[in-house]
């Protein structure tokens, strides 16, 4: 474990970052740790991207989509840093970490002044002073992992619901997925810090921890003394925390022991997010998920079973390689029997580098658009269905603030994770529990009335 010493070399009038992120919770973290380390250097946060000093990109490269629209941001801020060559433009994330990139970046952008990845987030001051001191784009990319990197400063964007990251990096090489290439081998945070962490954001007034990994049941293997179940109980035990999520698990390492301290544990939140990525054995086979159709059903029963109320969410792809419209029913068909509360659904995208982006039988485009949209109305419907049970049932529901798409409304969600709107209160309920009667379900939402004690 490395510990950071808190930069010196602070800026002398207020100037202002502006940080653009894209993709999954990891980046979202990783970009609240950029914003801790310029707010420690003085920096001050901007919403408005043509207006700051410091612009970051923090990328994703999960789909090709999400690389797309990195470069057309990238080409808008030519002209803005024509008008403001003091402008510094960052460029960090998954996207940097693979091989060509950060070379064709500074070819083809060459008013881009820093590039770093994913292993070397805590060097940002350091770069930061050297491009303000110098013309030329300086990349720095870390091509393995190294030490987990403890006590960075972090800026979170709320103050209510707070994200840990607990383990780094993917061992799994799903076939189609560019994570364990651009977030290294997995490796855990030791306990203490975890907990720590933990009892500092309870000490600040948060409500609610997510635990984060690729996947959080992997957590411990390389610690030798702790397995995620155990450290689910710890968590659950710090005072001041009232609900607990974690994500993502892996089908495949889902054990009992969690599935046991879910039910047991009161602020450990019922709601598992099981990514299942098809339904078809076969497809299954070739993205080497280690699990059949069967087991994962088997394991959607235990949990049901065993975990009353459990809401089920899920992520799943379209139109992998060789996917016959027999392998999609079948992903159909395990969507109907799961009943999932929602989905997250995404069209294969080729990922140079990865064994799948090499197959040979790709599925045409508009047959996985088509696919997608008949899987996203079935899952809308169940989702819808499930949502209407709701009606004149009362939910408990921790508080957030008002809500943005109806400043009169307060917003939260309950414990399985569902956005409730609610009429009846106002500003000082964030943070609280209270309970709300569902008067009207939608399929994203659930609109209601607070119930006073
Ligand atoms: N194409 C489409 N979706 C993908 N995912 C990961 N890689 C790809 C890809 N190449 C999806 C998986 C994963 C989620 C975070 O992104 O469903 O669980
Ligand atoms: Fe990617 Fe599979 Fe690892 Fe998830 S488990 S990050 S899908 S390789």
């Amino acid at each position: 474990m490395t510990k950071l010493h808190e930069n010196e070399n602070k800026v002398d009038k207020k100037k202002l970052y502006y940080i653009e992120t894209w993709g999954c919770q990891m980046n979202e973290e990783d970009s609240e740790k950029l914003a801790g380390m310029l707010e420690n250097m003085g920096y001050t946060k901007s919403n408005v991207r043509n207006e700051s000093d410091i612009i970051i990109f923090n990328t994703c490269c999960v789909r090709e989509n999400a690389e797309f629209k990195v470069y057309g941001n990238l080409g808008e801020l030519k002209a803005l840093k024509k008008s403001n060559p003091d402008l510094i433009i960052a460029v960090s994330g998954c996207m940097m970490q693979q091989k060509g990139i950060p070379e064709l970046i500074k070819k083809k952008y060459p008013h881009v002044d820093i590039i770093f990845g994913t292993h070397n987030i805590h060097r940002l001051p350091e770069l930061l002073n050297n491009s303000l001191q110098g013309k030329s784009t300086l990349i720095e990319i870390w091509d393995a992992e190294g030490d987990i990197i403890e006590g960075l400063p972090i800026q979170r964007e709320g103050d209510i619901k707070a994200f840990v990251t607990i383990m780094y990096g993917c061992n799994n090489f799903c076939t189609y997925c560019i994570v364990p290439y651009t977030r290294g081998r997995e490796r855990s945070r030791e306990p203490d810090s975890i907990i720590n962490e933990i009892k500092e954001l309870s000490s600040k007034g948060y409500k609610e921890i997510t635990l984060l990994g690729q996947n959080v049941n992997s957590y411990g293997k390389d610690l030798n003394n702790m397995s995620f179940a155990e450290l689910l109980r710890l968590v659950n035990q710090v005072e001041g925390i009232e609900r607990v999520r974690f994500m993502t698990s892996h089908p495949k390492d889902l054990t009992e022991d969690v599935i046991l301290a879910v039910k047991e544990c009161d602020k450990v939140c019922e709601h598992i997010h099981l990514p299942v990525q098809s339904g078809s054995t076969q497809i299954l086979k070739k993205m080497n998920r280690k699990y059949s159709k069967e087991d994962y059903l088997g394991l959607v029963e235990k949990i049901k079973s065993k975990i009353n109320g459990v809401a089920l969410t899920t992520d799943i792809i379209v139109g992998f390689p060789g996917e016959t419209e027999e392998d999609f029913s079948e992903t159909l068909d395990l969507v109907s029997k799961v009943e999932y509360d929602s989905a997250y659904t995404f069209i294969y995208s080729v990922r140079k580098g990865t064994p799948a982006g090499k197959y040979e039988t790709q599925v045409p485009e508009t047959l996985k658009h088509e696919r997608f949209n008949r899987l996203v109305e079935l899952i809308n419907s169940i989702s819808e269905r499930k949502n209407r049970e709701f009606k004149n049932k009362t939910v408990e529901v921790l508080v957030e603030g008002y809500s943005k798409s109806d400043e009169s409304r307060l917003t939260g969600r309950t414990r399985t994770g569902k956005l409730v709107n609610f009429t009846g209160g106002d500003i000082n309920l964030t943070g609280k529990l209270v309970n709300v009667k569902i008067t009207e379900p939608q399929t994203w939402t659930l609109q209601g009335q607070l119930i006073c004690d």
